[in-house]
């Protein structure tokens, strides 16, 4: 297996070893084996004893791993202390030995928002960090242009301000369990951890079954088995109720989004083709796709309102000078044309995968279990004054009964039902009610003793009120104890649903008191920061506390799960 030359030099280096060096060398080949490339050279001279986990996370699943991890590192005698990055002190980095950072990528490459003041803040001070050792657990999506982003950033940063990083990053996908835990064993075994790190490295416990209940990113089939307009059709907006259908009984709960890949507009496919004087039966081999140029335009690569450092690239290539905006490709081939002579090939290079697009599903698996429901609106924008649609919802609105869509499950661990017999409070105006009536569903398959109050807003009543007819009966049947609806416009003065539940203030205080679960679903910005600033209002008024003391309380619920929200 290995010849003898070797094995002289590895058992010389074993005998000239103390014990926690032997440890070290364990660390570092395991993570080699595990694919972390070479490891920084950082190795303690002692066992270590004392280590920070720091998770940043939009969605629950850096939280459950930095938990779990926790764990572990106890069971190794380590005192390890775990804190959210929002709840972390940053002055205290420069007074951390041991740091260890799982955190996920958001957005468009952009870190959670919790942990946005961690992330800025390592991106501006100037701290050193020379006694700072540190690895990072990066979570993300392949499927995603920048993978792993906020990870690397993070890193990078660390780098910059001078601290080691004893593992290199460990980049996770959707089915993050198993590089994660190999991850846990690698950081175990490089800390020398006492007595307990003596143990092989199969010794480090395996991920507790919750965890460890495998999430990978399966592709399903399903057919749309119902599409219909919400709105009515006097109505400024479109809204699609949309059916999918699958072969099998679907692992997700309600709370969960399904993510879904668009294709590109075959039109538009077509005048790149003829921009770019592309042979559209050209076979091209690409890193994550091959496929012949027209397949890999209409369903494999982004080449809508390109991300700045694509169309850096695209400068560069083409030999323009070219503002880094982002810009749709269509309009880089016109206004800056490729040179004669360039292969149309090499454009398809700097193109990233079109990005999945997360519809929060709005039905419980409980009701129908091959069925997933989602609530999606019409994305419109002005460009140039000129009306354009978001390219999935666009697509998915233009999707006739039977058309065979694809889709993976995206869990949201941090938007769950509570126990049965818990209150829920639930504001999700417009799109946001969908996770709402999954809740609903769910309570009313389970006769599930707690109350449920919502609030739903949209701008008119008789165009816009979705699902109006389930809603009402949900309310007479007793499923539903509370609505407060809020149409904007069709009153003089604009409502919102923050404007209800400041009308309701009292009576929804007293649901918090006794335990009830607020929830808000729906528009980032402003929706769920005017939902919260009415929350703390309502807490403070009614609760007889200050601004401060409103605060803590909601940090409180916070803490306890009993704030959530499925924003975006
Ligand atoms: C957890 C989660 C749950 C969600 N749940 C729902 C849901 O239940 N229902 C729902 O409808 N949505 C939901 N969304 C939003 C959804 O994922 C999509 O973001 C939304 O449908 C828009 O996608 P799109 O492809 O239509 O628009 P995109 O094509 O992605 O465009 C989005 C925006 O980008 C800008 N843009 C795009 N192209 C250009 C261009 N060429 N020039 C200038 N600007 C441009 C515009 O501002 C546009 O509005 C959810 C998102 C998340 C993260
Ligand atoms: C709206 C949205 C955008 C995302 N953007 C990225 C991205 O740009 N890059 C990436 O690698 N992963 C991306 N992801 C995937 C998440 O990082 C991944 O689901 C991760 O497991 C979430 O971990 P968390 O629950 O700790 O937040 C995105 C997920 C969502 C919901």
């Amino acid at each position: 297996m290995i010849p003898e030359t070797k094995l002289n030099i590895l058992q010389e280096l074993i005998n000239t070893s103390s014990k926690e060096e032997i440890i070290w060398i364990n660390g570092y080949l395991n993570g080699l084996v595990s694919g972390h490339g070479t490891p920084a050279t950082a190795k303690p001279s002692q066992p270590v004893k004392k280590i920070s986990i720091l998770y940043g996370t939009e969605t629950g699943n850096s939280k459950k791993l930095a938990l779990q991890f926790t764990t572990v590192a106890k069971q190794h005698a380590l005192n390890a202390r775990c804190t959210a990055v929002d709840q972390y002190r940053h002055e205290d980095l420069v007074k951390e030995g041991y740091l260890f950072i799982v955190i996920s990528t958001q957005g468009e490459g952009e870190p959670p928002e919790a942990a946005k003041k961690f992330y800025d803040f390592l991106h501006t001070t100037e701290a050193r960090l020379e006694n700072l050792k540190y690895s990072i657990l990066a979570l993300g999506d392949s499927s995603y242009p920048l993978f792993c982003k906020t990870g690397e950033d993070v890193d990078a940063q660390l780098q910059r301000l001078g601290a080691t990083r004893v593992l290199p990053v460990q980049k996770c996908d959707v089915d993050y369990e198993q590089p994660a835990e190999d991850w846990f064993k690698s950081v175990i075994n490089l800390l020398g951890a006492g007595q307990h790190a003596l143990q092989p490295v199969a010794a480090v416990p395996a991920l507790s079954n919750d965890v460890a209940k495998k999430h990978t990113k399966k592709n399903i089939e399903g057919v749309i088995t119902r599409s219909v307009n919400l709105n009515d059709k006097d109505s400024t907006r479109r809204t699609w109720h949309i059916e999918i259908r699958a072969d099998e009984d679907l692992d997700y709960e309600a709370g969960d989004s399904i993510a879904i890949v668009p294709t590109n507009r075959p039109e538009v496919v077509e005048r790149i083709i003829e921009l770019g004087k592309a042979d559209p039966e050209e076979q091209v081999n690409l890193a994550k796709s091959a496929g012949t140029i027209r397949e890999l335009l209409a369903g494999k690569l982004n080449i809508c309102y390109l991300l700045g450092s694509a169309v850096k690239k695209y400068a560069v290539l083409s030999g323009h000078e070219i503002p880094e905006i982002r810009m749709d490709l269509v309009d880089l081939l016109r206004i800056y044309p490729l040179k004669d002579g360039t292969p149309f090939a090499e454009v398809l290079n700097i193109l990233h995968p079109i990005a999945p697009r997360l519809y929060s599903v709005s039905s419980s698996p409980k009701m129908e279990p091959r069925e997933v429901h989602i609530t999606v609106s019409l994305n419109g924008f002005l460009k140039q004054d000129e009306q354009h649609y978001g390219l999935c919802s666009s697509f998915l609105g233009d999707l006739p009964v039977d058309t065979v869509v694809i889709f993976y499950v995206h869990r949201n661990r941090s938007f769950k039902l509570p126990a049965p017999d818990k209150d829920i409070i639930m504001v999700g105006p417009g799109t946001g009610i969908a996770p709402f009536r999954g809740f609903l569903q769910e309570r009313d398959v389970e006769a599930a003793p707690g109350r449920n109050w919502l609030f739903f807003g949209e701008r008119n009543f008789t165009s816009d009120f979705f699902y109006q007819t389930e809603i009402q009966q949900y309310h007479e049947t007793g499923v539903l104890h509370k609505v407060n609806v809020a149409f904007s416009r069709d009153t003089d003065k604009k409502i919102y649903v923050q404007h209800k539940m400041k009308e309701h203030g009292k009576d929804l205080y007293n649901w918090l008191v006794k335990g009830a679960v607020f929830y808000v679903a729906g528009s980032k910005v402003p929706m769920s920061q005017e939902v919260e600033e009415a929350l703390l209002g309502i807490i403070e008024e009614h609760g007889g506390k200050s601004e401060r003391g409103a605060k803590e309380f909601l940090e409180q619920m916070k803490k306890e799960g009993r704030y959530q929200k499925d924003v975006y």
